[in-house]
């Protein structure tokens, strides 16, 4: 079976949801970010401060190959893996693509205190959330065979709704 690749914001529940599904499956999980960092042996921030988002995305975009080429797997994608139109190619060629969709209110109350997300780290936060969300959403709903909205739903509930629709 192709992977199952979840794309969407930082904060949409990428990782939660993805290994819920997986082991209800009995699928291998993968979190982009964790195997960024297990491979290169230092926190995703510093990646960011040594080799800038460049940096990060050309390694990012590297292990999204090698990870859509495995089968029985659910990858959860970084939130920004959409930006570079090398990955938007990938996700539609390969892959079943489920959008975690979720508005900024949602998003911005899951990660207003996280010091984790190199992009946030800037004077106003909740206005650069709001600006990434704005230029993601129509490149996560290009390359999604599925959307699924996270906003209200119970982690079961979301899990469920996209068990039924793969
Ligand atoms: C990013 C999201 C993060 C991580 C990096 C950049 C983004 O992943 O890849 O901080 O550009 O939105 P999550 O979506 O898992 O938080």
């Amino acid at each position: 079976m192709e992977p199952i690749v979840l794309v969407g914001m930082m904060g949409a529940g990428k990782t939660t949801i993805g290994k819920a599904l997986a082991a209800r499956h009995g699928l291998s999980f993968v979190d982009a970010d964790e195997a960024l960092e297990a491979r290169t042996g230092v926190p995703i921030p510093l990646i960011f401060e040594l080799e800038g988002e460049a940096g990060f995305r050309d390694r990012e975009a590297r292990l999204l190959d090698e990870l859509l080429a495995k089968e029985d797997l659910v990858i959860a994608t970084g939130g920004g893996a959409v930006t570079r139109a090398e990955n938007r190619l990938r996700f539609k060629r390969r892959g079943v693509v489920v959008y975690l969709e979720a508005p900024l209110e949602v998003l911005w109350e899951r990660l207003q205190y996280d010091r984790t997300r190199p992009l946030l780290q800037v004077p106003d936060p909740k206005a650069r959330l709001q600006a990434l969300l704005a230029e993601r959403d129509p490149w996560y709903r290009e390359v999604a065979d599925l959307i699924v909205p996270t906003r209200d739903g119970r982690l079961s509930a979301v899990v469920q709704t996209l068990e039924e629709a793969l």
